[in-house]
């Protein structure tokens, strides 16, 4: 019967060593590893602060409007990707900021905004843009609004260009 117990055995394992070859277990070694890391990685990373999100935000919304206002498609169309990519880190690194889902705000109030101006670019419409601009900068002050911020107000750009940028198309560019 012993024996009999042990002829199983030698068969279950031979067919267990049949379904994990060498070169799998090294394989399944090996990702085990790199998700240790991945996670140790994740764990160590440089999370920025809300705050300072805002402020990039900031940056790329008046970067933005004057590439557009000054016609520069191709820089518009480069900020309006920046911008959305800081969206996507809010919503990544701050789903719930004291309490307030900023992450559904974002997906709710931003994104979509986001999308009219790049339609708006695609089509190198600039009164599309200026509307959907106007719509975006509503969008800001709407989340400012519903996280109880309504003191962070922002505005359509009232001047334009920054002092050490030039935004105008390469074409127009008369300085060397
Ligand atoms: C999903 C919600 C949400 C959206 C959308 C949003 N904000 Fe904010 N913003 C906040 C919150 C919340 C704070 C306060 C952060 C804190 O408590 O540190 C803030 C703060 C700010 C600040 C103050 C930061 C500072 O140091 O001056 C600025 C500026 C700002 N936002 C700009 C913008 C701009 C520009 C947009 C649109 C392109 C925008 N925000 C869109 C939620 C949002």
């Amino acid at each position: 019967m012993i024996q009999f117990f042990y002829f199983l055995l030698a068969i279950a394992l031979a067919f267990s060593c049949q379904s994990t070859t060498p070169e799998q277990t090294r394989l399944n070694h090996q990702l085990e590893e790199l998700q240790r890391k991945q996670v140790a990685l994740e764990q160590k990373q440089y999370v920025p602060h809300l705050g300072w999100s805002m402020v990039q935000l900031q940056t790329y919304h008046a970067k933005l409007y004057f590439a557009g206002a000054a016609k520069n498609w191709e820089l518009a169309a480069y900020y309006v990707h920046e911008l959305e990519e800081a969206l996507e880190e809010v919503q990544k690194f701050h789903p719930v900021h004291e309490g307030i889902k900023v992450g559904q705000l974002v997906e709710a109030i931003a994104l979509p905004s986001v999308e009219k101006v790049e339609e708006a670019i695609s089509q190198k419409d600039v009164v599309a843009f200026s509307t959907a601009f106007e719509r975006l900068t509503l969008s800001c002050n709407q989340c400012h609004q519903s996280a109880g911020k309504s003191f962070i107000r922002i505005l359509v750009p009232q001047n334009t260009g920054l002092p050490n940028q030039d935004f105008r198309p390469t074409s127009q560019n008369t300085k060397p």
